[in-house]
């Protein structure tokens, strides 16, 4: 079995040749005044741009596929490609954009039938889709096995970004985590428990750790089933940092989402506790009082969070402290997010919601490392590969490489 990764290069002679690039271009989308969807942030359709412009360059002739959404495998107005496709085309005329490939049932069930009417008519593959090489679906796995194929510039860059993290990180390698679900992360701290020299742990999943370790939680989010796992890895790692206060809602208080506050750096006096209701929202210890929901992490957890990655060579950081599209709830992924930006050493960041926080304050620049994948960029930290990328180490143009043909 192969061991390399083939590149663009790899293909060898491509003028006029046909090629299929998988992309992934699931962007969020808006709906405008008139009731038009558009491209609400094209960080992915840029992201694309380099693999498109080598195809072109070299005068091969580019059909590009994406999954847009999770439509239920049947064509959906909401999920249409329409507007990422006016919008790759300004970008980069020239290339063809398939429909949604989630509107087929053989997207998902990794469907031969499916695979053998995406390759018809293509000389090579290439598949650029990061965000999607977790997924083991049919315009993944499938063309490698048919198709001379190759990794695009985006997972290449991918790869060995986060692989760096994988095999020899700088140290202190500091991993601050955090998001609503532990389930989806258990894995993956479970993982980086071993390899990081400190994890901070918080948003919402840190709840479940401290109602573990015998803290009263109130009415915040605990995931019930995961309780016993969460208090084994506390007790067996030496190196986890969880919040010491937070910020809570009293009963009853809503979130108000679609209220991040100002963009850009240095608002801090504009967020937290300084645009909150004291009768509604106030800072706890690691208890919360009955009836009370926290919803971030506090001053002093941010500060001991801070003080950690200010302390770092390579810092990771995937998931948001709180609901910072909250303002009030804001101050604990805000401090992150500056701390992870002003760190001198290298940094990486992953995940929707942590990349939407680092671009609305403004720090996307200060960042070693964007990854384009939240779900990808995690699971090649705690297995090591993705099936996507198996899938082009293992296809006939890689083994003809490897055997030196
Ligand atoms: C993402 O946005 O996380 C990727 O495009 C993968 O999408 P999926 O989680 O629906 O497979
Ligand atoms: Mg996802």
């Amino acid at each position: 079995m192969s061991t390399r990764l083939p590149i663009l290069e790899d293909l060898g002679e491509l003028r006029g040749k046909r090629v299929l690039v998988r992309l992934d271009l699931n962007v969020p989308l808006a709906t405008d005044a008139e009731g038009r969807r558009t491209v609400s942030d094209d960080f992915r359709i840029r992201a694309a741009l380099p693999t498109l412009t080598f195809l072109l360059n070299r005068g091969a002739r580019v059909t590009a596929c994406t999954h847009l959404g999770r439509p239920a495998g049947e064509p959906d107005p909401r999920y249409d490609v329409a507007p990422v496709r006016e919008l790759l085309t300004e970008m980069i005329p020239g290339v063809v954009l398939m429909e949604n490939l989630r509107f087929s049932p053989g997207e998902k069930a990794n469907d031969p039938a499916f695979v053998a009417s995406l390759v018809e008519g293509q000389d090579c593959f290439v598949n650029d889709a990061f965000g999607v090489c977790h997924r083991s679906d049919a315009s993944v796995v499938g063309p490698p096995r048919l198709l001379p194929s190759a990794a695009g510039r985006l997972v290449q860059r991918e790869v060995e970004q986060l692989g760096s993290l994988l095999n020899s990180p700088a140290r202190p390698f500091v991993v601050v985590v955090g998001g609503a679900k532990v389930a989806d992360k258990l894995g993956l701290l479970e993982s980086l428990a071993r390899r990081a020299d400190r994890l901070l742990i918080g948003g919402a999943m840190a709840f479940t750790f401290t109602h573990a370790l015998g803290k009263s939680s109130g009415a915040s989010i605990v995931d019930e089933t995961k309780l016993e796992a969460c208090k084994e890895l506390i007790l067996h790692s030496d190196n986890i940092l969880l919040p010491v206060d937070f910020v809570a809602a009293g009963p009853g208080v809503a979130i108000q989402p679609d209220n991040w506050g100002p963009a850009g750096a240095g608002e801090t006096a504009e967020v937290g506790m300084a645009v909150a209701d004291p009768r509604e929202v106030q800072i706890f210890g690691q208890s919360i009082p009955e009836g009370w929901r926290g919803y971030d992490i506090g001053p002093a957890s941010a500060e001991l969070f801070r003080e950690a990655i200010a302390d770092a060579a390579t810092v990771l950081w995937n998931g948001p402290m709180g609901v910072f599209e909250d303002r009030r709830f804001a101050q604990g992924t805000r401090t992150v997010a500056a701390a992870v930006a002003a760190s001198a050493g290298r940094t990486f960041i992953g995940g929707g919601d942590s990349v939407a926080a680092i671009n609305h304050y403004g720090l996307a620049d200060k960042i070693s490392h964007i990854s384009t994948g939240g779900g990808a960029s995690l699971a090649l930290l705690e297995h090591g590969d993705l099936p996507g990328l198996k899938a082009l180490r293992e296809s006939p143009l890689a083994t003809q490489l490897d055997s030196g043909s």
